[in-house]
């Protein structure tokens, strides 16, 4: 997180009245229907530029500047506010977080008392008015004076209920948006209806509120952050509900039924010192991607009433809160061009290349696109602007175009005709397009993958070495490296008697590999090295997985209804390759495995509580030293299941060890920020002992 962040520099009175023409435009239709031209970080940066300008110029400020304005003053409505809807003033980091505290306290002539620090929801600020304890309208806020009424949305928004538990008047006001599962279906609604997407979530919530006449409707989510009853309203609720602190107000909010953060991961908390305060900001950062809805930061307010009334407001903001802003995870750029390449099953991808752009803390300069049904389910165009989203340790991808920045020099993106790799056929009955001569396309990509170090490990069979056996006719597939002679090996070129016993004798101990690498060698769509993990211990087989059928193979965990029926097919494609395995003599059979205990059956059959890390999620990360300094990564991974862990690629709150050697990085700070136990690899290795190769 850094403090300084960067402005757009103006050089002078016209381009000053451009920016500021600019970012009046990209207001008015961010707040209009969440379609700005600008992305969230190219607006903040313009509108700084803007500040600077100004502090330097003062005589030169335009009336229609946006600073100092709710909502850039680009929006006007109907409905006058009881209280103005204001905005917030926002700090880039810790540092400046500090320096704001200080500037409040120095104001109140004394320490704050207690802070309270919750989620900046990434939605559309909504005021829900009740009478009677009935909702009966609903206004955006507009320019913050008056909004648009958009009472239409009642009845349609989750956590908003038409009842309060209590007859109250009072209105409460909080964030209208669309979670993932939401977004998810507005775009399948919409896409149905006239075949586009949109953009983001927010957009699609923006949009979504405004909408009247739809023939389809889409489902939003409140979450409310804040309760007032009426100005002149001087009855024993209301004068109590003023005099509450912000904690008890979201308290009395979850009361009447309404949906509060409290529900999330990132609920609000009460924070009494600064460190604290820091300390939750930095535990919601790092939840951040694995929430169901959208966040952009962190709000921290005063908690007291007292607090509060004595800082009061500026024109455009509180003065007793701040919105710590967190770097943006989505971002419009320009899509150049579109790559594709046939992988080692044959699957044909589409890959995007963008112009590159900064997304959480790295550069993207590649996208996934999915398939060429998501392509043309989006109507992307090359030179399209598009929205890019990356959110930890996520692949970057492709969310839509942003049509109404298209300049009409957009064209067409070509469809490969046959496949990008062989130029044979494509199959595409499917919705992933395939190469018609399947894992023969790649035979060399396949082939590595099988001999790497975390499958069969076979010494000795660099890709070339590969290539020389394909282009010889020995194999066709890995299967085929079992039946190698001393004499066909020895008869290829730059190959002698010494590398040909060592080759030969890497092949040899290859099939003593247990079943979890035998069929992760095999490449089977969708699954990888702990999911092949996970398939061998559940089947302890490959006859038990072979005779499994669809509904079986969904009993494995992280295997869906759409997953399992891609294994069986691709177990079948794989018939006679895993036969001249079962030939060959290759390990069919996970050591140690014991069956899955039947609810009837003795409990001590499969107990695997008695293993050191029973029911336990551990991460990996940084370099091992000690005992375990020569295990590659699935190495760590399978020792952890051998012992009665789960291994898992990132640090979540569900995560309950961290083994961290010499430089672990940005997964040692996220554990440490949600009070994960970490220990050193030397420490692991004491605990896991009996179980390292
Ligand atoms: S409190 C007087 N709390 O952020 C303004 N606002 O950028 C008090 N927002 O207009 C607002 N989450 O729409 C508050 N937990 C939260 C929020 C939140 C999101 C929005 C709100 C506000 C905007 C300012």
């Amino acid at each position: 997180m850094t403090d300084a962040p960067p402005s757009t520099l103006l050089a002078d009175q016209t381009a000053y009245a451009e920016a500021v023409q600019l970012a009046l435009d990209a207001a008015a239709a961010y707040y209009r229907d969440g379609t700005s031209t600008l992305d969230d970080d190219a607006y903040d940066r313009l509108v700084r530029g803007i500040q600077a300008y100004e502090a330097e110029h003062p005589d030169e400020v335009l009336p229609t500047s946006p600073t100092g304005k709710v909502a850039g003053g680009a929006v006007v409505g109907d409905v006058p506010h009881t209280v103005p809807m204001l905005s917030l003033d926002n700090v880039f980091g810790a540092e400046q977080l500090a320096d704001w505290a200080a500037s409040l306290e120095r104001r109140l002539g004394r320490p704050v008392t207690a802070w309270s620090v919750e989620p900046k929801l990434d939605g559309l600020a909504i005021a829900a008015r009740y009478r009677g304890g009935r909702l009966t309208q609903l206004v955006t806020r507009g320019d913050g004076v008056a909004g648009e009424d958009v009472s239409h949305a009642i009845g349609t928004i989750v956590g908003l209920p038409a009842r309060l538990a209590e007859p109250v008047t009072v209105e409460l006001r909080g964030e209208v948006m669309m979670t993932a599962a939401q977004f998810e279906q507005a775009c399948a609604k919409r896409q149905a209806h006239d075949g586009t997407t949109f953009a983001n979530p927010r957009s699609a919530a923006a949009g979504t509120l405004r909408a009247q006449d739809r023939p389809y409707v889409c489902e939003l989510t409140f979450f409310g952050y804040g309760a007032l009853p009426l100005p002149d309203d001087s009855s024993e609720p209301a004068t109590r509900l003023r005099e509450l602190a912000h904690s008890e107000v979201m308290g009395w909010v979850a009361g009447q039924g309404v949906q509060t953060p409290a529900v999330t991961d990132v609920g609000g908390i009460v924070a009494t010192s600064l460190e604290q305060v820091q300390e939750r900001v930095e535990q919601i950062a790092a939840k951040r991607a694995d929430l169901a809805f959208g966040i952009d930061g962190i709000v921290i307010k005063c908690d007291l009433a007292a607090d509060q009334a004595q800082a009061g407001f500026s024109s455009r903001a509180p003065r007793w809160a701040i919105a710590y802003k967190l770097p943006a995870t989505e971002k419009i750029t320009k899509l150049i061009g579109v790559e594709w390449n046939t992988g080692r099953t044959g699957i044909i991808a589409p890959r995007a290349v963008l112009e590159p752009v900064e997304l959480d803390g790295s550069v993207v300069t590649y996208a996934t696109l999915h398939n060429v049904a998501d392509i043309t389910r989006r109507g992307l165009m090359l030179g399209d602007s598009v929205t890019v989203y990356k959110a930890g340790d996520v692949i970057p991808r492709v969310e839509a175009p942003v049509v109404h920045l298209r300049t009409g020099d957009e064209r067409p993106i070509e469809i490969p005709q046959a496949c990008p790799s062989c130029g044979d056929a494509i199959d595409s009955s499917q919705e992933r397009w395939r190469c018609v001569r399947g894992r023969q396309c790649r035979a060399i990509a396949s082939i590595a993958y099988a001999v790497g170090r975390d499958t069969l490990d076979i010494e000795g069979l660099a890709e070339n070495r590969i290539q020389q056996m394909l282009d010889a006719g020995l194999i066709v597939d890995f299967a085929d490296l079992f039946f190698l002679t001393r004499e066909q090996l020895l008869d290829l070129e730059r190959m002698g008697e010494t590398s040909t016993d060592n080759l030969l004798a890497a092949i040899e101990r290859a099939k003593g590999q247990p079943l979890s690498r035998v069929f992760c060698a095999l490449g089977v769509r969708g699954t990888g090295r702990s999911m092949s993990r996970r398939i061998a211990r559940h089947f302890g087989s490959m006859d038990a997985i072979r005779t499994a059928d669809a509904e079986a193979i969904q009993a494995v965990e992280g295997i869906g209804p759409e997953k399992s029926p891609v294994v069986v097919a691709e177990l079948i494609e794989l018939a006679d390759l895993i036969d001249k395995l079962v030939k060959a003599g290759v390990t069919m059979t996970e050591p140690g495995w014991t069956p899955p205990a039947d609810p009837g059956a003795d409990p001590e059959a499969s107990d695997t509580s008695a293993l050191p890390l029973a029911g336990m999620s551990v991460v990996v990360t940084g370099a091992m030293s000690g005992a375990l300094e020569a295990l590659s990564r699935n190495q760590m991974n399978e020792l952890i299941e051998r012992a009665g862990g789960k291994s898992s690629s990132s640090v979540s709150a569900k995560t309950s060890l961290l083994v961290a050697g010499e430089k672990a990085g940005s997964k040692r700070t996220k554990a440490e920020s949600l009070g994960v136990r970490i220990v050193a690899p030397e420490e692991f290795a004491e605990l896991v002992g009996p179980y390292i190769p």
